[in-house]
């Protein structure tokens, strides 16, 4: 196909998903159509084997609370001498953000051939299938980690059993402020071509 050809949608999509991180995404948030096309995006991730490796944890408002605490005690179980200020300032990062998603990955079900890294690239995927479709819904996102996810109190939670790695959070709302669209790197920076000649 031509390269003028290549449907602008599809670039444009691309370039203008960017972070905007929670603390600047605010409401509304998507509603239950919107949330189903994006949870349905997901679907469309390659997956070796069809293991289904990973899977979604959607926090509703009434949960947010219980997030909070887990985040807090995570800081804890990292800092038993956390100041009552750090311990709020852990907490309210599960307030921030309309709609809150959280991305778990399993190393076990299936074949055992497909190891980890596969399934997380496969996770990766629909991630960013997800993001792609709430930047084509209108909507801002971010994917946040941190050292609370592999907490005590936040594995507890989540019921996660030890074949379960939580990876990152999805934040998602509308856009409050965003930075200006960051310099992306050029394909010569992340591509070699093999090359069996010797120098
Ligand atoms: C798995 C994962 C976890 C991330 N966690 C954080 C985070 O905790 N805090 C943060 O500011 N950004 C986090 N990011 C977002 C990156 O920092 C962000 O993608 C990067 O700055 C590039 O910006 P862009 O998304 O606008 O291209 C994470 C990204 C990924 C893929």
């Amino acid at each position: 196909m031509p390269i003028s050809e290549i449907p602008s949608l599809l670039s444009n999509l691309l370039q203008s998903r960017q972070t905007i991180l929670p603390k600047r995404l605010g409401s509304p948030g998507p509603d239950a159509e919107q949330l189903l096309l994006i949870l349905d995006a997901a679907a469309h991730a390659p997956d070796h084997g069809q293991l289904l490796p990973w899977r979604f944890v959607v926090i509703p408002d009434g949960e947010r609370s219980a997030l909070g605490r887990a985040f807090s005690d995570a800081l804890l179980e990292r800092d038993s001498s956390a100041l009552p200020e750090q311990l709020q300032q852990a907490y309210e990062k599960a307030l921030r953000a309309p709609l809150l998603l959280m991305l778990v990955v399993e190393d076990q079900r299936g074949d055992a051939e497909i190891g980890l890294l596969e399934r997380v690239v496969s996770a990766g995927c629909a991630v960013q299938n997800m993001l792609l479709m709430a930047t084509a819904l209108g909507f801002g996102s971010a994917l946040t980690s941190g050292k609370a996810l592999k907490s005590t109190s936040l594995r507890g939670l989540f019921r996660l059993n030890t074949h379960e790695y939580a990876i990152c959070f999805l934040s998602l709302g509308t856009v409050q402020r965003a930075k200006p669209a960051r310099v992306r790197p050029e394909s010569d920076q992340y591509v070699t071509y093999l090359s069996t000649e010797s120098e």
